[in-house]
């Protein structure tokens, strides 16, 4: 369907209870809903917003635009939850309502303070000459889930020198002042964060550009984010407009970090390493962290691109939020493992262990779409071993290592419906460890995997068949052992 500007740019007010219903039937047509990943009811989920934990509960937005699967007028839509598995609904919390909002209310973060829970957001708006305008505002919940829109921007447009694509404020408190980074883009073209200060949270002083060592790395940098973790600096963004480099930046546009020395937060100076993503796989975005009560560092994504055809489009809805991830630092790198609440998850479990000889074997019990696998290869003289998935008659999904190469591969080539096939459909990346554990969560229409515990992570949608079920491990050129426990997650 074409999507005329009035069709995108209506608030969820006005969808008439025709509307829903049609889409609410084409959405149950879908046999691709997921079962334990929060998705939309219908219409396009994109970035988590104001992830935090406050009131006793954690509380994820995401940018919702609820018509259909397609990129329009953006609301955030709250999700809640006491133990980041189990997730309700909760409805709106932002809907475009001022002038300066007219095109949608725009990614941020939520910042909890003297028992309220305040949300930045990026107010959007196009003018009659489609040019774009954007400005940092905050709503501020109270206990009771009240929220109140602060009748201005608190940050009314972008400094000199820099351009319109000025969004995703994202807030943290150091030394009892208040920060915030904000995503943007200089005059030339060139993407960088800019640091802003504040010692009330609604009058902000711009203190500068995030001094990094690259001064030209993509054109925008979307949905920053800075956290300090284990005495290291870490500063998260989305880089748009990386070219291709052996096997990274693979994807239309990337996700990743910068870690070096706490940020100089008076000079806005941050000493670093080179830029590495966060996730080797095809669909990872917008990225955005939160500390648990208990201190943890995590992290929700946005498991889907922009500007990417997905096959559920044409269903009513797309997209969902990845797995929560517990973020560590090792050896200058961000490890992500799932979190540990992720278990409750877990229902009835089925173990198997075989030295594979050049062959290529299924286990009894362990076959299906929904659940949570745990294969360990070990002392391998193989050429290759790993495991396929949701197997069917021509289908399946390929992670393997190759021991010549020294890579691990996820490939999606005959995952089903094909789609993004301009961007490839193999991912892969160096790796090298005597054992090898593989830890995937497989969900209706998705794969999350997690490699030596999440040294290495690779997410993918993928769309296959209801029937393709299987789940395969092989060993080819030589043996390896594998020991292998799956667990299956019941239907919520
Ligand atoms: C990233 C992004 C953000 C923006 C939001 C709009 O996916 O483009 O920069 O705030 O999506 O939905």
């Amino acid at each position: 369907m074409e999507w005329t500007l009035k069709q995108r740019y209506r608030t969820y007010d006005s969808m008439t209870q025709k509307e829903q219903k049609k889409l609410e039937a084409l959405v149950s047509d879908s046999i691709w809903r997921q079962k334990y990943h929060i998705q939309p009811q219908y219409g396009l989920l994109n970035d988590p917003n104001g992830f935090v934990w406050y009131n006793g509960r954690y509380y994820l937005f995401y940018q919702w635009f609820p018509f259909g699967a397609v990129h329009g007028m953006k609301h955030w839509f709250q999700t809640e939850s006491f133990d980041l598995v189990n997730w309700e609904n909760k409805g709106v919390a932002l809907k475009p309502e001022y002038g300066y909002e007219s095109h949608g209310i725009y990614s941020g973060s939520g910042f909890v303070h003297d028992q309220n829970l305040y949300l930045f957001y990026t107010a959007n708006k196009r003018d009659d000459k489609w040019n774009r305008h954007a400005a940092q505002c905050l709503a501020i919940m109270d206990i009771k889930g009240e929220i109140v829109k602060l009748p201005e921007p608190i940050i009314k447009s972008q400094p000199q020198g820099y351009t319109e694509h000025f969004r995703d404020p994202k807030v943290w408190k150091a030394d009892n002042k208040f920060y915030m980074i904000v995503g943007a883009q200089r005059q030339n073209s060139t993407g960088c964060a800019l640091l802003y200060q504040s010692s009330d949270l609604k009058q902000w002083t711009w203190i500068g550009e995030v001094k990094t060592k690259e001064r030209d790395f993509g054109f925008m940098w979307e949905c920053p984010d800075y956290f300090e973790l284990q005495n290291h600096g870490v500063l998260l963004f989305s880089p748009q407009g990386l070219q291709p480099k052996g096997d990274v930046y693979q994807n239309i546009y990337q996700s990743g970090y910068f870690i070096g020395n706490p940020l100089d937060t008076e000079k806005g100076s941050f000493e670093h390493g080179d830029f590495q993503e966060l996730d080797a796989g095809f669909d990872f975005y917008a990225p955005q962290t939160t500390l648990s009560p208990d201190g943890r560092r995590i992290l929700v994504g946005w498991m889907g691109l922009p500007e990417i055809e997905y096959p559920t489009d044409s269903e009513g809805w797309a997209h969902c939020l990845t797995l929560p991830r517990e973020l560590s630092i090792h050896e200058e790198k961000v490890i992500q493992k799932p979190v540990v609440e992720l278990e409750l998850l877990r229902g009835e479990k089925v173990e198997a262990t075989k030295i594979l000889n050049n062959e290529s074997t299924s286990f009894k019990g362990i076959a299906g779409d929904i659940y949570e696998l745990l294969a360990e290869f070990s002392a391998s003289t193989a050429k290759e071993f790993g495991i396929e998935l949701r197997v069917g008659a021509n289908e399946k999904t390929v992670i393997k290592y190759n021991s010549f190469e020294k890579k691990i591969s996820f490939d999606r080539t005959h995952s089903g419906q094909s789609f993004a096939e301009e961007f490839g459909s193999i991912r892969k990346c160096s790796f090298e460890s005597k054992t090898i554990s593989i830890r995937v969560f497989v969900d209706v229409s998705s794969v999350e995997i997690f490699v030596n515990n999440g040294e290495k992570v690779f997410t993918g949608r993928i769309f296959p068949s209801k029937e393709s079920r299987g789940i395969r491990f092989f060993s080819h050129g030589g043996r390896t052992n594998v020991k292998v426990v799956k667990w299956v997650i019941d239907e919520k």
